[in-house]
């Protein structure tokens, strides 16, 4: 019973440093394998989606040496093993990002079929139709993806939906086919510019990432490269969140600016004050927070990564609020619990509309995601009193040192694993 204990109540005050993004380190670490000389990464977040990729490249021949916490080096010429399936490598959704990078190399790859938070459906025909577009073939066979290619060829793809992973994984492929690649409809997300930026660097030429149409040039082969990834937008955002819900003054460093607008803007809307200089954003709630409107979009709209945390701001806020949720379909589950805690929402079809509270009051809470499990959290540091959040292998996905970076801003919040661990945090914080 790993565990979550929270005592509300504290605003939230100080800095804290915000780490490399987890989604774009799931792309460049499947990325590296691309070429056979050693490739340095830095800046990457020590989380257990990244590790669990990571192990699983290890099975498949993948040297894999940790210099520190958050370097490591990454030298794909010992792969032997085209089939990357053990346990783990299920429950993450990145693990698609190695069909991909396999099938551009070697022309050959079978991946687990991804799995990743239940928040909808989660197709991956966009994928599919990128990789038979390129001339490989693509079979799913007992819970496997298999693709293979005699050889991949260019080709012009038409995206029906915006996809980063798609996106991403059709670059992928795509540097190592003959001939030029054009997506339209390209996700425009900071992790798919990032995953270009690098594969770049490992001589790749992709150009136009960060717009609606990408066009990839297919080299023979990559080399190595030294590499920083950008930081997490979306853990930039929670500790933006969190401030706004505790009334606390909060600046989180090491970030892009740039990234956070559509976040910046929804914070500035709500009634808090935000503060940007070149890689820092400080966001102080002093006032009351105001009821708004948001639709979760691709970038640069809202992020749907966002959308349980402005909407455990916005249950506290005056007045009405809604969010419409766009990108997926099963987002809304952490509702339910911020009810227990006197939320007052009700979600119709896609859309969460909010009657702002005064306040939360702590219960024992479940994690049913990442995202949703860290708004959680937020929502107990808000609340009256004690809240217990359960499923924190949801949260440690995608937040490194959650706790630990919450408790440098004040936070009276313990990781706990027993009972007894749990009183002697209450007896603690009274
Ligand atoms: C990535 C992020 C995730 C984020 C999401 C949207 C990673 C590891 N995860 O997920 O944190 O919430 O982007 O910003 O980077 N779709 C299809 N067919 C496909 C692919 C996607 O219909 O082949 C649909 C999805 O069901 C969803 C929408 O397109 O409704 C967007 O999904 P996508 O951008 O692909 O999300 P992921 O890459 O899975």
């Amino acid at each position: 019973m790993e565990q979550y204990a929270i005592k509300g109540g504290n605003p939230l005050v100080g800095e804290v440093e915000i780490g490399g993004a987890k989604n774009a380190a799931l792309a460049i670490v499947a990325a590296a394998v691309m070429t056979d000389e050693t490739v340095l990464i830095e800046n990457l977040p020590d989380v257990s989606d990244v590790n669990v990729l990571l192990e699983a490249m290890e099975s498949a021949g993948v040297i894999i040496n940790r210099i520190d916490r958050h370097t490591v080096k990454i030298n794909g010429s010992q792969i032997k093993n085209l089939v990357v399936d053990n346990d783990s490598i299920k429950k993450i959704r990145a693990s698609y990002y190695l069909l991909g990078a396999l099938l551009g190399k070697y022309k050959k790859a079978e991946v687990a079929l991804p799995g990743g938070c239940n928040i909808g459906s989660r197709a991956i025909d966009q994928h599919i139709k990128g990789f038979k577009a390129l001339g490989a073939q693509v079979r799913i066979e007992h819970g496997n993806v298999c693709t293979e290619a005699q050889h991949l060829k260019g080709s012009h793809i038409f995206m029906d939906k915006v996809s980063v992973g798609a996106t991403i994984n059709i670059i992928l492929a795509a540097s190592l086919a003959d001939g030029q690649t054009i997506i339209e409809n390209a996700a425009k997300e900071p992790h798919v510019v990032d995953l270009a930026n690098f594969l770049n660097s490992m001589g790749a030429n992709i150009k136009g990432a960060g717009t609606d149409v990408i066009r990839i040039k297919g080299v023979e082969k990559l080399h190595k490269t030294e590499y920083a990834i950008i930081p997490d937008q979306i853990e930039a955002g929670t500790y933006m969140f969190a401030a706004a819900v505790t009334k606390g003054d909060v600046t989180v460093k090491n970030v892009i600016p740039k990234h956070l607008e559509s976040i910046t803007a929804k914070l500035l809307e709500i009634g808090c004050e935000v503060e940007e200089s070149d890689d820092a954003v400080r966001v102080v709630a002093s006032k009351k927070l105001e009821h708004t409107q948001v639709k979760t979009l691709p970038y640069p709209g809202f992020p749907t990564d966002m959308q349980p945390q402005i909407t455990v701001a916005l249950a506290l806020a005056d007045g009405t609020s809604t969010v419409t949720e766009s990108i997926f379909e099963n987002r809304f589950k952490y509702v339910d619990e911020l009810t227990r805690m006197g939320a007052n929402i009700k979600v119709e079809s896609n859309t969460a509309i909010i009657e702002g509270v005064g306040k939360y009051t702590g219960a024992g809470l479940t994690a049913p995601d990442l995202r949703a499990g860290a708004a959680l959290v937020m929502a107990g540091l808000a609340a009256e009193g004690f809240t217990t959040i359960d499923d924190i292998k949801y949260i440690e996905r995608g937040y490194e040192d959650f706790h630990l970076k919450l408790q440098s801003l004040g936070a009276q919040i313990e990781r706990v694993k027993s009972d007894k661990e749990l009183q002697k945090f209450k007896l603690k914080v009274g």
